[in-house]
Parts: structure tokens; sequence; C-alpha cells
């Protein structure tokens, strides 16, 4: 036992060592406070000059027009709608902007009122902080998960593991199903492959943990990759600042107030001071049509994405798709677009493949490593250098703080369990990189472990 401990230690500190060596080719500093010092002055300085934004009101305003409900919206859901349906309904509709590429507020007509449906705003996030986000994000974006639902389609066989035998009572997204290997009925229903994951905080328990695990918990990401994590955010903490920046003066109803109230609620369920609890990191993977049911009600998410510099692999299109309003945002590198993704029916269109071959990734002429595209990321087109996210509050987050009258908040710090007794868990130390404890403090503390 004693023997195995110190045998995860080892490996923990070895981990630690390479973790901190990315950290400071990244950024330049050697030690993670003074950095986040840095950092966190730097923030205050972009927001207090609203850095680069045109808040809401200063740019086009354009009318949307609704040409389908929200309910005859859920006959599209799990399908993939490409660029020729909306050029198709914006004929039939006579519809003037079908395609949006320009800084905008888009706003629709209810009951004789405007009410402001999405803001679009092009080139507005950092190339600095946009470098920490991908290289951070990158490895965890592109992890294949089960769960996605109607986001990753109708049930394909193509985009199942292969563990994954006969399905079992299938329904149109997710299926229960016979393992390949054992030839067994598996307990766990299944939905297809995405290159999609997220980051920050979950509401439900972790499964390993078989019902002992806390409602309210980080993410594994979080858990495994803390540097990583303190670097990654100050990316989500630039989208926060523009989305602050785009509507904090915005008169009536605003949805950026209500969601800072939920942030307090949820305070240590936030990203840093943001009003995000999660972030989903999307990598080349096309959402089908579907509504993110799990954001809070009337509350708001922003989407952005980075074009990624070591992935030769250029697209065309991929627009987000609004098919209730005929619409089409051509979201790329450093844009934003701020919406209630709950409301919107939203999914992208096709990839049109730029070059004629498809390239590995990796950074080449740098010595950096190759990375060689699998089988599955190439038949299932999961090569492009699209890398997206989108930051929002999860509703089950607030109200299960609510309904735990707050208790649940001293649990948030471990993947479900608490740290204790006289046993130093790993996560122990990955608390205390957490917290900003320089890199000798900690090898110094597993050096008295291992001793
Ligand atoms: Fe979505």
């Amino acid at each position: 036992m004693i023997k195995n401990n110190i045998k995860d230690f080892k490996k923990e500190e070895r981990k630690i060592k390479r973790e901190m060596e990315r950290f400071q080719n990244l950024t330049g500093y050697t030690d993670l406070d003074d950095w986040q010092e840095f950092m966190n002055k730097n923030w205050e300085k972009r927001n207090k000059n609203k850095h680069n934004i045109k808040p809401v009101g200063t740019v086009k305003k354009v009318y949307a027009k609704e040409i389908m409900s929200y309910k005859d919206g859920l006959e599209l859901e799990g399908s993939y709608l490409d660029e020729d349906y909306y050029k198709h309904k914006a004929k039939e509709n006579n519809i003037k902007n079908w395609l949006i590429n320009f800084d905008c507020d888009v706003y629709i007509k209810k009951n004789g009122k405007d009410k402001l449906l999405f803001v679009f705003r092009k080139k507005v996030v950092s190339e600095k902080l946009m470098k920490l986000g991908i290289e951070n994000f990158r490895k965890v974006a592109k992890q294949k998960k089960i769960n996605r639902g109607a986001y990753s389609g109708k049930l394909d066989r193509k985009k199942m593991p292969r563990y994954v035998g006969e399905w079992y009572h299938p329904g149109t997204f997710m299926t229960r199903y016979y393992s390949s290997v054992s030839g067994k009925l598996g307990k766990t229903t299944i939905s297809n492959m995405s290159p999609s994951n997220i980051v920050g905080y979950y509401d439900r328990p972790d499964r390993n943990l078989k019902g002992k695990g806390s409602n309210l918990r980080k993410t594994q990401f979080l858990r495994d990759f803390p540097i990583r994590w303190i670097m990654g955010r100050e990316y989500l903490k630039e989208l926060f600042r523009i989305y602050k920046n785009l509507y904090e003066d915005l008169p009536g109803d605003n949805p950026y107030k209500l969601q800072m109230k939920d942030a307090c609620v949820a305070k240590n369920a936030c990203i840093s001071n943001t009003c995000f609890s999660t972030a989903t990191v999307n990598y080349s993977s096309r959402s089908a049509m579907h509504i993110d049911k799990k954001n809070k009600d009337g509350g708001i998410a922003v989407l952005s994405v980075i074009e990624d510099h070591i992935n030769p692999n250029t697209y065309d299109s991929s627009y987000l798709g609004l098919p209730q309003y005929g619409i089409c945002v051509n979201v790329r590198h450093g844009d934003i677009i701020v919406c209630d993704n709950r409301e919107l029916w939203h999914g992208n269109t096709e990839y049109i493949q730029k070059k004629e071959k498809i390239y590995d990734m990796g950074e080449k002429y740098k010595n950096g490593k190759i990375i060689k595209l699998t089988d599955p990321e190439i038949v299932n087109k999961w090569y492009f250098n699209r890398f997206s996210v989108v930051a929002y509050m999860r509703d089950d987050i607030v109200s299960n703080i609510l309904k735990n009258k707050g208790k649940c908040l001293n649990q948030i710090d471990s993947l479900g369990v608490q740290i204790g007794g006289k046993f130093k868990s790993l996560k122990y130390f990955r608390k205390l990189i957490d917290k900003g404890y320089s890199i000798e403090y900690v090898l110094n503390k597993l050096e008295q472990v291992i001793d």
C-alpha cells in the first residue's frame, strides 16, 4: 500500500513539474501567484476602459422576423441543417440579412416592443488570451463525450465507441446497449460521441462515487489539471469582461444584471468573479439542432471561437444557424455572440474544407510534437481548426445551492468527497496549486510525504 502511494506521489511530482514547465513557457512567469496578480491588474484596466468594446445600442440595429415557432423547432431537434437550407428559407421569406457577419444588435418585435435577440461583435477577444484558451483547453475539448444527446445528432453507428454492440430499446438520441466485448447489457445510456466537454463546476455527483458525491462539484478537468485551469480561465474571464462591458449600461430588462444576482447566490461555484459556472469547450464538433436546457432561465450564454494555430485544417461555413429566424451567424476567430440559447434553437451548418488534403496537427516548425489524427476523427470530420466555447450559468447549480441552503458550498473543492483524515491524497496537492501556492512549496510537501 505504502509502496503504491510512493509510486503515485512520484508520478504526481513529475506531472506537477511538467505542468509548471508549460506554465513558464506560456506565461514567462515562474510563480503562479505573481502571474495571477499581474493578470488581475490587467483585467481591471481593460474592464475600466471598456477595452475594444462597442456596448449594446452603439452599433447597427437589425430586426429579425420569426419564420418558425419555438414549438415547430422541436421537429428539427437533432437534425443537421446545411447552408443551403438557410439560403432557401431566405428566398422564401424575403430575408435580406440571412448571414450576419458584422457588428450588430439583433431585435425582434414582441407585443409591439423591441426584444433583444442576440448581440454579435467581430474580433473583440484579445489574441494573447485566446492563446491561453486554446493551449490549455485544446486537449479537454478534443476528448470525445458520449452524453451530449440532441447536440450530437440522431444515433449513428459511426459515431459510437467500439465497445458498443447491439442497441437496446434505442430512442432518437440515446440508447442502452450490449457490450461488444462481454455481450452483457449495460446499465447506462449512450448518445453519439462528440469532441465536446465541460470545464468549471457541475451539479451532479460523480458517478464513480456511487451516491456519496456532492451535487455541487468541480469538473474532472479542474481536479486533474489545476495549472491549466488557472491559465485557461483567464480566457473565460475575458469573455465575461466583454459581456459585462456590452450589457452593464443597458436600460430596462438586463440579462447581465439578472445573471449577476445568480452569481451572488452561487459565488463559490462561479469561474473566478464571473457570472459563469461552467463552460462547454468543443473542437471541430458540428452541433445538430438543439437548445441548451440546462442553462439558467432568462440567463444568457456567451459563445466564442478560436481558430487553432497549430491545426492547418481550415474551413468555411460552420455558421451558427438559428432556424426560428432563418438567420446564420458567422462566428469566427475572436468573435463573440451573446444570446439566450435556452429559447433559441441552434446548430451548425456544414464544414466546407478549404484545402485539398487533410493534415495532422502539431507545431511542426517549432520542434513541437505532431498530433496524429485518428480514424474516427477523419470519418467524422473532427479535424477542423475550429475551437468553440460556450460560457454560461447552470440552472441546477443555483437551485442546488438554494435547496441546500448553501451547505454544499464547503464540498465544492473536491470531486464529490471531502479531503480529510491523516492520509494526504493527491487531491490535496492539486488543491494547494489551485490556491496559488508556489511550485517549490508543493514539491516540498510532496517530498515530506514520500520521506
Ligand atoms: Fe448549444
